[in-house]
């Protein structure tokens, strides 16, 4: 014992050997803890519910990224008492999986909108987007009322759909071929509504701007917002997680 601590005061003595030494530690501390991540599968558990993006969903993502929105906004409920009190379930990573990028974000000058879905009417949402402080007289949010009068850019979105699958969101090729029409059909209620609820279950389609008739950024962004949160079934996983 004693000659090895006596042979360790070599390495104490010598920075370059104790740099080399503490360099192999650190490596090998790393490559076990990173090199299991190549050979699995998967990082992220399959979650029941969890689907890739309507087209018109993505069109309104899309938007809220341009607009920076997650600049104010998280999109992830951390496991923590007051916050699963206020904005429900803590987020699941199956939920972003197929993000790219995520909006988990780090800033809450608002509040979280992972689980904004549902909570309030579409009219709610567009006179709140128009006018913040109309419905919330204290909001410190800026307007987007020009979201109203912008159309709806379209001639990508199939594009879009296969830059996706590029980075493994499965969309098929029969869910690239109809983006345009499954994102019209899904702002107004009208068309192939069967084969867009197939393609994307428990998907929403509606008008969501209030417009008629004119599909508009308003659109895509009350739908994304709208479908927030609302893909797992919390209610029906909750027997399950009460055990623990
Ligand atoms: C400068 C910061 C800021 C930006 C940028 C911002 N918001 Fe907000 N947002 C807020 C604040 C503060 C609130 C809380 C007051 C209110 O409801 O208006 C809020 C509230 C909300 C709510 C209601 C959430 C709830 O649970 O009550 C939604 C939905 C929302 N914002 C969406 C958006 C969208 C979509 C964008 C981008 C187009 C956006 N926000 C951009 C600050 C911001």
């Amino acid at each position: 014992m004693a000659s090895l601590l006596h042979r360790h005061k070599v390495i104490e003595r010598n920075v370059t050997l104790l740099a080399i030494f503490a360099f192999l530690v650190v490596a090998i501390g790393g490559i076990v803890e990173i090199a299991p991540l190549f050979w699995i599968d998967s990082t992220v558990t399959k979650v029941e519910g969890v689907r890739p993006y309507s087209p018109l969903e993505l069109a309104g993502r899309d938007i809220y990224v341009r607009e920076g929105c997650y600049g104010c906004h998280s999109q992830m409920i951390r496991p923590f008492r007051d916050e699963t009190e206020r904005y429900g379930h803590y987020s699941l990573a199956a939920e972003s999986m197929y993000d790219h990028p995520f909006q988990w974000g780090s800033e809450r000058t608002g509040p979280d909108l992972a689980r904004v879905g549902g909570r309030y009417s579409d009219e709610w949402h567009v006179q709140h987007l128009k006018d913040p402080r109309a419905v919330v007289p204290e909001s410190i949010m800026p307007p987007y009322a020009f979201l109203a009068d912008r159309d709806l850019d379209l001639s990508h979105i199939g594009d879009h759909l296969a830059a996706l699958r590029r980075v493994g969101v499965p969309y098929s090729d029969e869910d690239i071929a109809k983006a345009a029409d499954d994102a019209a059909a899904q702002a107004s209620g009208e068309g192939d509504t069967a084969g867009l609820a197939k393609r994307y279950p428990k998907e929403q389609a509606r008008d969501f701007d209030g417009n008629p008739g004119r599909l508009t950024e308003m659109d895509a962004l009350v739908a994304y917002l709208q479908g927030l949160g609302t893909q797992v079934d919390f209610k029906a996983a909750a027997p399950r997680e009460e055990k623990r």
